[in-house]
C-alpha cells in the first residue's frame, strides 16, 4: 500500500473536458484526429503534478459530439513511449509472451460499431504503428453512429492491459444527440455537464499509486492466489481530486459515468435531494425516475437532472454510499448554489421521454446459460471466468446477424456483483432469479429458489453493462447486429477482464456456423 497521503477536499473547481474539433468536415463525413501522449496534469491543488497517459494529452480525454447517424472517421495516434509507467504482469493470460508495453487500442463504448473499428483486444498497435496485435489493425476507424441519442465513452480495451491504460487516464466521453433530444427541452449548454468518476491512489511525489501485484500487493509471489479489483482511496471527477461546482438555483443536466477499474459507486446527494434519472447505458428511458441512490457499476451511465432551485446559498454534497466504501470515498464532489440565476429556468422534467419498443421472451430463438465461475487454473491461482473458458479457448458464442437471443448470466461466484458489458448491441434485461449455488455447482441443474424480480425502474431503458449479482440468474435479451464479425463480452471490473474474465463472441451471416 501507498503511504497514505491526506488531501483536502473540495478545493479544486469541476473541470469541464473541451470538446474535440474535427480536422475535416464534409457533407458526408466528419474526420477527427487523436493522439495518444504522456504528460502531467495537476490533479489536486497540493498534489505536485501527475504523470499520465491520455487522449490529446489530456485527462479525461476530449469530448465527442456528434449527431445520430453522422459518420465519424477518427485517427487514433499512438504517441506512447515504450515503456509503461505503472507496473505490468506479464503472466497474464498464462503466457510468457512479452508484449509491447506501450500498446493501445481504442473502444468506443456502447456503440454500434463495425468489427474493424470496435476496438478489438487484439487490435493493439505501438507508437507510429511500428507493432502490431494479431487481428483487425487499422489506423483509422469508422463509426456510423446509429444508436440512439445517448452518453457514450472511449476507452482503451488492449489485451491484459487495459487497466492500466485506463487507469492511466485513456477515457473520455463521446455524445450522441439526435432531433428527439433537441425537442425535450432538457437543460443544455453550461447547464448540462458531464460527470467522469473514478478513484486513484497517489504516492506523495504525485505519481499514481497501482499495486505491483495482481492480489493488490506490492511484493509478489510469482502466481498470486486472487485476482481482486483495485478500490484506489482517493475519488477524481473530470480528473480533479473531490472538486466543487459552482451552479445556480435552478435545473442541471449531468450526464455520470463510473469510469473507476472496479469500484461500484451508489451515488446520493447529501440535502436528500432526488435524482431525476431520464437516461442509462443506452439513451433515454421511457419517463424519468426519480432515484434516492443511483447504483453504478464501472462503465455504466446516469443522464440526471438535478434541481438546485430550492437550494439558494447552500452547498450540497454528492456522495458514494456503497457500503464498502472508506470514509473517504463517500465524498465525491460537491455543488455550491452560489451563482445568481442568469436567466429563467426555462428547461424542464418531460414526463414522458420517448418509446422504448421492448424484445418480449417469445422473440428469442435462443437461450443460453452462462455461468460466472471461480476456477482455479494450472498455476493455483484463482480467476474468475466466463463460461468456465479462457479467453484463448475456442470461440463458443456464434450467433446469427440480427436474431434474438437471451443470455442467462449465472453468477456463482460469492462476491460483488460483476459488471457484465457486451459490445456491439443494446440489451435489455429481463430479470433477476435466484438460484440454489450449490445445486448448481454440484450438478448444473438450475433450480431457482424464489420469484423473478423485474429490472429497476431506472434499468428498464437500453444496457450495454449489467450487474450481475451472486446467487441471481441475471437474464438479458438483445439482436445482434446490424454487423457480423468478432466482438468480446466481458466483466468491466477491469482488473477481472486482464485476467481472463473476457470471451470473444462472433455474428455470422451463415446459419451452418451458428454455435
Ligand atoms: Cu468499456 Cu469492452 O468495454
Ligand atoms: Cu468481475
Amino acid at each position: 500500500m501507498p503511504e497514505k497521503i491526506k488531501l483536502q477536499k473540495f478545493l479544486d473547481e469541476l473541470p469541464i473536458p473541451k470538446t474535440i474539433s474535427p480536422v475535416k468536415r464534409s457533407n458526408d463525413w466528419t474526420y477527427y484526429e487523436v493522439t495518444m501522449k504522456e504528460f502531467t496534469q495537476k490533479l489536486h491543488r497540493d498534489l505536485p503534478p501527475t504523470r499520465l497517459w491520455g487522449y490529446e494529452g489530456t485527462y479525461p480525454g476530449p469530448t465527442f459530439d456528434v449527431m445520430q447517424n453522422e459518420t465519424v472517421f477518427v485517427k487514433w495516434m499512438n504517441n506512447l513511449p515504450k515503456k509503461h509507467f505503472l507496473p505490468i504482469d506479464t503472466t497474464i493470460h498464462g503466457s510468457e509472451i512479452t508484449l509491447p508495453e506501450g500498446r493501445t487500442v481504442v473502444h468506443l463504448h456502447g456503440a454500434t460499431t463495425p468489427p474493424h473499428s470496435d476496438g478489438y483486444p487484439e487490435a493493439w498497435f505501438t507508437r507510429n504503428f511500428e507493432q502490431t496485435g494479431p487481428l483487425f489493425q487499422r489506423e483509422i476507424y469508422g463509426y456510423p453512429n446509429i444508436d440512439r441519442a445517448t452518453t457514450l465513452w472511449y476507452h482503451d480495451h488492449t489485451i491484459g492491459i487495459t487497466r492500466l491504460n485506463i487507469y492511466a487516464g485513456l477515457a473520455g466521453f463521446y455524445l450522441i444527440r439526435d432531433k428527439h433530444e433537441e425537442s425535450l427541452n432538457l437543460p443544455k449548454g453550461r447547464y448540462e455537464v458531464p460527470l467522469l468518476i473514478q478513484d486513484r491512489s497517489f504516492n506523495p511525489d504525485g505519481s499514481l499509486y497501482y499495486p505491483s501485484c495482481p492480489d493488490n500487493k506490492d511484493v509478489c509471489t510469482p502466481y498470486p492466489s486472487l485476482v481482486p479489483p483495485f478500490d484506489a482511496d482517493t475519488i477524481l471527477v473530470n480528473g480533479k481530486v473531490w472538486p466543487y461546482m459552482e451552479v445556480e438555483p435552478r435545473k442541471y443536466r449531468f450526464r455520470i459515468l463510473n469510469a473507476s477499474n472496479g469500484r461500484i459507486l451508489t451515488l446520493k446527494l447529501d440535502s436528500g435531494e432526488p435524482l431525476n434519472q431520464i437516461g442509462s447505458d443506452g439513451g433515454f428511458l421511457e419517463q424519468p425516475v426519480k432515484m434516492n441512490e443511483i447504483v453504478l457499476g464501472s462503465a455504466e451511465r446516469a443522464d440526471v437532472i438535478v434541481d438546485f432551485s430550492r437550494y439558494t446559498g447552500q452547498t450540497i454534497t454528492l456522495k458514494n454510499v456503497t457500503k464498502s466504501a472508506s470514509p473517504e470515498t463517500t465524498d465525491v464532489m460537491q455543488f455550491r448554489v452560489t451563482v445568481p440565476l442568469r436567466s429563467e429556468d426555462t428547461s424542464s422534467i418531460p414526463a414522458y421521454l420517448g418509446k422504448i419498443n421492448r424484445l418480449t421472451r417469445n422473440m428469442a430463438q435462443r437461450t443460453r446459460d452462462l455461468p460466472l465461475i471461480r476456477i482455479k487454473d494450472e498455476y493455483g491461482r484463482s480467476l474468475n471466468l466466463l463460461s468456465g473458458k479462457m479467453w484463448n479457448d475456442r470461440i463458443s458464442e456464434v450467433i446469427g446477424v440480427d436474431t434474438v437471443e437471451i443470455w442467462r448470466l449465472i453468477n456463482v461466484i460469492d462476491d460483488d456483483p460483476h459488471p457484465i458489458h457486451v459490445h456491439l448491441v443494446d440489451f435489455q434485461i429481463l430479470d433477476r432469479q435466484p438460484f440454489d449455488v450449490a445445486l448448481f455447482q454440484r450438478t448444473g441443474k438450475l433450480m431457482f429458489t424464489g420469484p423473478a424480480s423485474p429490472p429497476e425502474p431506472n434499468e428498464m431503458g437500453l444496457k450495454d453493462t449489467v450487474q450481475t449479482p451472486f446467487g441471481y440468474v441475471t437474464s438479458i435479451i438483445a439482436r445482434f447486429g446490424p454487423f457480423t464479425g468478432r466482438y468480446v463480452w466481458h466483466c468491466h471490473m477491469l482488473e477481472h477482464e486482464d485476467y481472463e474474465m473476457m470471451r470473444p463472441f462472433e455474428v455470422v451471416r451463415d446459419k451452418n456456423r451458428w454455435l
